[in-house]
């Protein structure tokens, strides 16, 4: 069993999708060694992120896992926050106690960094669910961070789907592009679940009242998430649900065939008047371009919705 677990490091702006994504991960022991959770600004500011990882941990009774906060603001921008989306907390939906659990004392980079260093080369996953800020910090502190990662799995972008946040950008890339620019241009493996793949993962009314019935604390605490922050996406995208972007990153790690893409290049635009934070795609392949990252376009979205109602029963 040990030798089939992939390590993992979740770099991440809870958000209740976010959560979800934590969640899958401790629920999944067999196959993920979670080996600590690095948080950065985004959906709510870092003193938020900080504390929600830990509630989240609290909740799946998890307080022994290793929580870090990072940077608190993106590369070389203001920082944009999504509580329009997330609620003031970002994970309204459920209220729940402030975690008792300790923040580590290092530094999300400093940790990022050491782990990388210390596990044998190629044996860690970067798994990013929120602005990329952390990850390109690491690997501009420490470049031979790079040829030390197993793979990234990162949620972010949009392609067909165009932008959620602007109408060319999705929110996580938008935040911080030129740490999305760094990490998308740093020669690591790089596996990318765009708005093309996540807005196929809604939570419909059947799948919510799946969560909602499982037994234990944690399906009903994932409905009530879900019911708070599918008000906005419905009214937004006249969907049947919300999309649960950040999920599909972990259950690619557990069920790489639920997912398929291509694998193209994709450039993220840094300079653009309209279209800043775009992932600009070559889905067609006509630039020329060096390939640089599978850029996911569909998935199984039933059979994603079963891996994580099991797995969450589980817990
Ligand atoms: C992404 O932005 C955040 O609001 C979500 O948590 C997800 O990571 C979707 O655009
Ligand atoms: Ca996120």
């Amino acid at each position: 069993m040990a030798e089939a677990r992939r390590k993992i490091i979740i770099d991440t702006d809870p958000g209740q999708d976010d959560a979800v994504a934590i969640l899958l991960a401790l629920a999944s022991p067999e196959e993920i060694d979670l080996l600590g959770i690095t948080c950065v600004a985004g959906n709510v500011p870092l003193a938020l992120t900080a504390r929600n990882a830990r509630v989240v941990c609290e909740l799946a009774g998890r307080g022994d896992v290793k929580v870090f906060a990072g940077c608190d603001r993106p590369l070389q921008r203001p920082l944009v926050t999504a509580e329009h989306v997330h609620g003031k907390t970002g994970l309204d939906g459920i209220d729940l106690p402030d975690p008792v659990m300790p923040l580590q004392d290092a530094h999300a980079v400093d940790f990022i960094i050491e782990t990388l260093r210390a596990e044998p080369p190629g044996s860690v996953t970067l798994v990013p669910i929120g602005p990329l800020t952390n990850i390109a910090t690491a690997f501009a502190r420490a470049p031979d961070m790079v040829g030390r990662v197993a793979e990234i799995v990162l949620m972010g972008g949009a392609y067909f789907e165009v932008g959620n946040i602007t109408p060319a950008a999705e929110f996580n890339i938008y935040v911080d592009p030129e740490a999305a620019a760094a990490v998308f241009g740093a020669g690591v493996p790089l596996v990318v679940m765009p708005l093309d793949v996540t807005h196929k993962a809604l939570t419909t009314r059947p799948r919510v009242e799946a969560f909602r019935a499982l037994p234990g604390r944690l399906g009903p605490a994932v409905a009530a998430w879900t019911d708070f922050f599918e008000r906005f996406d419905k009214e937004k995208y006249g969907s049947a649900g919300a999309p649960l972007h950040d999920p599909c990153t972990v259950a690619y790690l557990l069920r790489p065939d639920l997912f398929t893409g291509r694998h193209i290049n994709v450039e993220i635009e840094t300079e653009g008047r309209f279209t800043l934070g775009m992932t600009v795609a070559d889905w067609w392949r006509v630039s020329g371009r060096a390939p640089n990252a599978t850029f996911m376009g569909d998935m199984d979205a039933e059979g994603f919705f079963t891996l994580l109602t099991q797995r969450l029963a589980r817990l």
